[in-house]
């Protein structure tokens, strides 16, 4: 997808630098990073990443310093089958330490990329290879887990795509959007946010929404043509939830965190939530018209997260309403990925885990029962239990998309109802103040896994826990004193 817009908007000059670093496929050494196209050798897949910086224009005339995974804004798109091997060979250029996450993804626990529990962290100049096999399919993201808000905050995040290799849902034409807030002095991470979003009023303490690192006038268009089956891959890399409206085009939601929908609903020009970490795949069958995709959330900076959806066949415009209603995946009814495993009448552990947050000597904490990251009590689990975790949000304030590594959960109930319907799967779950959930998982990927929430402001202020399997440890030679979050 990315190339379709890149080759409309990338100067001649580009195509040039990019043309001689295209002789040896390793970037020059003046600094500019251009992705190199990944090698398959039977069912292996190798991507070689080059982590640096770069400086990239986010809206015109506004040309902001980042951190990348392979030169652009996102990181270079990993794309794989299902069933083939991945192999990244990250290659670190930056200043600093970091990994990579491979976030949603059922990695092996020594893959999972979190500095000082699963591996230590990429130091400058080092390299290190990530590979795992793409056993399921769907939308799926990467970034670094080291001092991640502000890493992710600089850019290093990109798609995850493993290809179905029987997708129910086969399209014309697919786009992924990955969604993201920046601050217009380019800072990053967590200085003044709570006391910004407080006294600004604005949903969010950041100043710019972006999609795929752009905003305003230098979103590029998105071509369709009338009568394709369109499929758009959404993903959340920010801390904010966003609510897409598609300008009333009706659309199916047929994927939720990677997981296919089995009986996929159609939106009626309902908002559709994406909170940070989540992805949401959906379906559109392109009517003879363009369309405008834009954030809702109730925030000036949201004006400028607006997607051109152009029709090449057709200069009408889709006849906008406003939206009827918002989407809840707990009301959605589609069953969502391998939920029947992890019904159980009965459950061999039982977790509570009341989000809150309150002020401290250093400022504002965000706490899992009272306590803060690395003092939080850990979920301790044996291979082939099923867990049962109650999630409860003690805050009345903020969001708390909770995300859990290494495994998928089913939502169960939400506010003591259970979910209608069958249940959906996910891997990170956005509880609102004052509500509560429950889910469950099947202990079925030994290691030491973090959950944590996914404002990555709030995990770098404490609320972040693991979940310990019995008789793991963690492995030689691995720094504990870098856990951080
Ligand atoms: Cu996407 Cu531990 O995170
Ligand atoms: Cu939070």
């Amino acid at each position: 997808m990315k190339k379709i817009a890149c080759f409309v908007i990338i100067p001649a000059i580009f195509l040039v630098i990019s043309a001689c670093s295209e002789q040896t496929g390793n970037p020059p050494s003046d600094g500019v990073i251009e992705p190199s196209p990944p090698t398959e050798t039977g069912d292996r897949v190798i991507y070689q990443l080059v982590a640096a910086e770069t400086e990239a224009e986010v809206e015109p005339g506004l040309t902001l310093p980042f951190y990348t995974y392979g030169g652009t804004v996102p990181g270079q798109e990993i794309r794989v089958k299902q069933g083939q091997q991945l192999e990244v060979q990250l290659s670190n250029r930056l200043k600093e330490p970091i990994t990579i996450h491979w976030h949603g993804y059922p990695v092996p626990n020594d893959m999972d990329g979190v500095p000082g529990l699963t591996q230590n962290a990429v130091q400058p100049g080092e390299t290190f290879t990530y590979s795992f096999k793409a056993k399921v399919a769907g939308t799926y993201w990467y970034h670094s887990h080291q001092n991640s808000n502000e890493q992710v905050d600089k850019g290093l995040y990109g798609a995850l795509i493993v290809e179905a290799e029987d997708d129910p849902y086969q399209v014309d034409r697919e786009y992924v959007l990955i969604l993201d807030e920046m601050n217009r002095d380019g800072s990053a991470g967590s200085a003044g946010g709570m006391m910004g979003r407080m006294m600004g009023g604005g949903a969010s303490s950041y100043d710019i929404f972006t999609v795929n690192g752009k905003a305003g006038e230098s979103i590029p268009d998105y071509p369709v043509k009338t009568g394709e089956k369109l499929r758009l891959r959404f993903i959340n890399a920010g801390y904010t939830t966003h609510y897409m409206h598609l300008g009333s085009v009706p659309y199916k939601v047929i994927a939720v965190d990677g997981q296919i929908a089995k009986q996929p609903v159609t939106a009626d020009n309902e908002l559709l939530p994406v909170a940070p970490g989540e992805r949401y795949d959906v379906l559109i069958e392109v009517p003879d018209a363009g369309f405008f995709i834009r954030d809702m959330l109730d925030d000036d900076a949201a004006d400028g997260l607006r997607i051109p959806v152009v029709n090449l066949d057709s200069d009408r415009i889709f006849p906008e309403r406003g939206y009827s209603g918002i989407f809840k995946i707990s009301e959605s009814q589609i069953g969502s990925g391998d939920w029947e495993k992890v019904a159980a009448p009965s459950y061999d552990k039982e977790y509570h885990m009341a989000l809150s947050h309150g002020m401290s000597m250093g400022g504002v904490v965000y706490q899992i029962n009272g306590r803060v990251f690395p003092d939080t009590e850990p979920l301790d689990v044996r291979k082939g239990d099923r867990v049962k975790v109650t999630l409860e949000s003690r805050d009345p304030m903020f969001d708390h998309p909770m995300h859990l590594h290494g495994h998928f959960f089913q939502v169960l109930s939400k506010n003591g109802r259970p979910l209608k319907g069958d249940p959906v799967m996910k891997d990170t779950l956005l509880i609102r103040p004052g509500e509560t959930y429950e889910v469950a998982f099947i202990a079925d990927n030994p290691g030491d896994w973090m959950f944590h929430c996914h404002d990555l402001n709030h995990a770098s202020d404490g609320m972040v826990t693991t979940v310990d399997y019995e008789g793991h440890e963690i492995a030689d030679g691995i720094d504990r004193s870098h856990l951080k979050e």
